[in-house]
């Protein structure tokens, strides 16, 4: 489906895509349209739990669930054994942030867009230790201010952590840089990758991060309630998870238990293996199709929405950053957002509404109550950008 040049066979992968038959869907950071064959690799593999029972449904599809591991590490350039599946970003992100220790005074350093669920985590951990959380400001374009971030950091620091690109906006935030800064100072550096993998090339070896979170029906495709979390094997092998159970860990003697020397400590022994099998279809689709590609792709549609809806009267476009991707925010003058969303959904358009609940302190900052929001992925169109933005036009129009 990927010509040599590195452009895509848009038609093919639309006849593949089961859900562009009957919507315009511009809501890949809400949840993506799955290709058939992520579909079909979920469902057969439903059908055969209903066949012949759920365990031994995975005992004979062993082989293929264990194929996850890799699928997902080689996307991420990391090692099998650095994968744990997890059933979405939260929580992925949550065995990672509480499983650390902190003592009063020790310091969180996070960014001004950071997630809401993020950010609470921060607040109740800080409630509970006495750690302070240090919310390192933006440069002049938006991103976390890497001079700032350095400056923050002191014998204090115990973590930096970041969305790499926010839910409320188009921005994508240096993870590299953060990472050789992380890095330098022996800071723990957590990732929200939520939005990130499937779109842009995310590679824990380049950006240095010691955990990386993910959901699997973003940018991957992937079915919902499905995720995983990187944990790099140098650095989190003595971080012993807030949860075990009697997968993450064996009961090995009466008072005695043995973790887990893999990233799968993190794991639940219970798990939706359909979506597992289905993650594990779209991470391979995403690697044949290829990253940079894709990631090429979704920026020149991006690009052209931003271009199309800044010609439009009553628009403003919302994204920060240098580098901007596949997420278009915009604010659309006197009008009701949620209502504009509710209008277009009604003629199969799907675009969202994110607000201050998901990330309160940029949003308030720039004195936005919401946002609408528009992303792309691969089998969306120029012609659908264009009939998306009209149908915007007549929306606005009437309300
Ligand atoms: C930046 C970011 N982190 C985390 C999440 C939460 O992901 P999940 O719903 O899979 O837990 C989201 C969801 O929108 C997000 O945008």
């Amino acid at each position: 489906m990927t010509h040599s040049d590195g452009t895509f066979d848009v038609a093919r992968i639309r006849a593949e895509t089961p859900g562009c038959a009957h919507v315009l869907h511009l809501n890949a950071a809400g949840s993506a349209l799955p290709s058939r064959r992520t579909l079909e690799a979920t469902t057969d593999y439903l059908r055969l739990e209903a066949e012949i029972g759920g365990y031994e449904a995975a005992a004979k599809a062993n082989d293929a669930l264990e194929g996850f591991y890799p699928a997902i590490a080689t996307l991420l350039g990391a090692a099998p054994d650095e994968i744990a599946f997890i059933e979405n970003a939260t929580r992925a992100w949550d065995m990672a942030f509480y499983s650390l220790s902190f003592a009063p005074g020790d310091r969180i350093l996070t960014c001004v867009s950071e997630y809401s669920s993020n950010y609470i985590s921060y607040l109740q951990v800080a409630k509970k230790t006495g750690a302070e959380i240090v919310v390192v400001p933006d440069d002049a374009q938006g991103q976390i201010d890497l001079s700032a971030l350095e400056r923050a950091i002191d014998a204090r620091a115990r973590l930096i952590s970041i969305s790499h690109v926010p839910t409320q906006s188009g921005l994508v935030q240096p993870a590299e840089a953060v990472g050789r800064i992380a890095n330098a100072a022996g800071v723990l550096y957590l990732l929200d990758a939520c939005q990130s993998v499937g779109q842009l090339p995310v590679d824990v070896g380049k950006i240095g991060c010691d955990f990386l979170s993910m959901t699997g029906r973003k940018y991957l495709r992937g079915p919902r309630g499905t995720g995983f979390l990187y944990a790099r094997r140098a650095t989190t092998a003595a971080i012993e998870p807030v949860f075990l159970d009697n997968h993450a860990a064996k009961w090995t003697d009466d008072n005695v238990y043995t973790l887990r020397t893999d990233a799968r400590r993190f794991e639940n022994w219970e798990r939706y293996f359909g979506g597992v099998l289905g993650l594990k279809a779209a991470a391979e689709q995403a690697t044949e199709l290829g990253i940079d590609a894709i990631w090429a792709r979704l920026r020149t549609l991006a690009d052209g929405l931003r271009a199309r809806l800044a010609g439009l009267k009553g628009v403003t476009l919302t994204d920060l950053g240098a580098v901007k991707g596949a997420i278009v925010t915009f604010a659309v003058a006197g009008a009701d957002h949620v209502a504009l969303r509710d209008g277009l959904r009604a003629q199969a358009i799907n675009v969202s509404v994110s607000t201050q609940f998901s990330s309160r302190l940029d949003l308030k900052n720039r004195g936005l109550l919401n946002v609408m929001r528009a992303s792309v992925h691969v089998y969306n169109t120029e012609e659908e950008l264009d009939r998306f933005v009209a149908a915007l036009d007549a929306e606005r129009q009437r309300h």
